[in-house]
């Protein structure tokens, strides 16, 4: 079924809590439904396709289409000894699909725990937490193609999925609309507490189980990242930077305690563009209606009211108080339409 708004308010369609319009909005909730939308004869035009919202910044009216699926479910599609592979629609919360996978015994997606958001954004950015990436567990992707018009599947290599990155940010970008996901859980235990506080939390919590190690995983985000329902914000405003070998090796001789992360390429290196954000001065920095996290640099946080630009502009200053004071540049994470 299409269901059909016209200058739709998009204030509780994002977690920013912007408080823009969109000419339409269009849901969903049926891959099929698709092919009825981008009939020729339907005259669509500009279109966006919006998840859970939760990593998008609108900085005006929206002149086009929103499209919002609305396809639910979580399907097992096949169990050996070792594994479950499960097809989950784009509309299904991710958490739901955490929590599900855990309630099973299925391993593989405990660490990305309270990431919000839907499934079907997963892919798109490659959502990740604690060491873990959504293309660890993630097999095929299917989606709509609307270039060529025709229902598609994508395997998890095709997917060309990096740090926050998949083909759905660069040559599909604008192109697919993605209808469901297919995951494969592991069930034998596969722990993976390498990172930050997540291996003492979890032992005080009993031991590394499932259980366990998704309830430190929700205690930690909880600590640190506001809840949207709160205070409006987009997660990670950000994405960690990537620089030189010889550039990270630089600034860490200078600044002690520097974070500096492997990165994929061996000649260079990930820094944590939180910490940038925080020696900088920023953390818990204020302007207007928009402000800095004051427990994570990395997150942007709408006070109230904020609208998309004053955010954006908030954005820009601390992009350049970042560069003056280490010569790196960050990059949003969040879409900014
Ligand atoms: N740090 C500071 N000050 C801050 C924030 C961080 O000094 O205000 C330092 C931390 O002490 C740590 C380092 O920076 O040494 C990295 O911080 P953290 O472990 O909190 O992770 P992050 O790099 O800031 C990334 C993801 C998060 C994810 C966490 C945990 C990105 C852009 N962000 O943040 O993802 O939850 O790791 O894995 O990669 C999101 O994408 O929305 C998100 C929240």
């Amino acid at each position: 079924m299409i269901r059909e708004f016209e200058e739709h308010p998009l204030r509780g369609l994002n977690s920013f809590h912007a408080d823009e319009k969109a000419r339409r909005l269009v849901v969903f909730d049926a891959a099929e439904d698709l092919d009825h939308i981008f009939a020729p004869e339907s005259g669509l035009g500009k279109f966006y396709v919006l998840g859970g919202g939760n990593n998008i910044l609108f900085t005006g009216y929206f002149d086009g289409a929103l499209l919002k699926p609305d396809i639910r479910g979580i399907h097992v599609l096949a169990e050996d000894d070792e594994a479950v592979t499960v097809e989950a629609g784009a509309a299904v919360e991710w958490d739901d699909l955490v929590a599900w996978s855990v309630e099973r015994g299925l391993w593989g997606a405990e660490n990305l725990s309270l990431i919000p958001g839907t499934v079907g954004a997963a892919p798109v950015q490659n959502i990740g937490a604690y060491g873990a990436e959504a293309k660890d567990v993630i097999t095929r992707v299917h989606l709509f193609d609307t270039e060529r018009r025709e229902h598609g599947v994508l395997t998890a290599e095709e997917c060309r999925f990096a740090y926050r990155d998949s083909i759905f940010k660069h040559e599909l970008r604008g192109r697919a609309v993605i209808t469901s996901v297919e995951f494969r859980f592991g069930k034998r235990p596969a722990p993976d507490l390498g990172y930050g506080d997540l291996q003492r939390e979890t032992e005080a919590r009993g031991g590394a189980s499932l259980r366990n190690i998704r309830e430190a995983v929700c205690a930690i985000r909880r600590g640190k990242l506001p809840d949207t329902a709160v205070l409006g914000n987009a997660g990670s405003f950000f994405k960690n930077p990537v620089v030189g070998r010889a550039e990270a090796e630089r600034l860490a001789a200078r600044y002690e305690g520097m974070p500096v992360y492997p990165a994929p390429d061996p000649e260079c290196r990930k820094l944590a563009a939180g910490w940038l954000i925080d020696r900088a001065g920023m953390k818990g920095y204020r302007k207007g209606r928009a402000g800095v996290h004051d427990r994570q640099a990395l997150v942007l946080v709408n006070f109230g009211g904020a609208t998309g630009e004053e955010i954006m502009e908030l954005a820009r200053e601390v992009q350049l108080r970042v560069c003056d004071a280490f010569g790196v540049a960050i990059e949003p994470e969040v879409n900014i339409l």
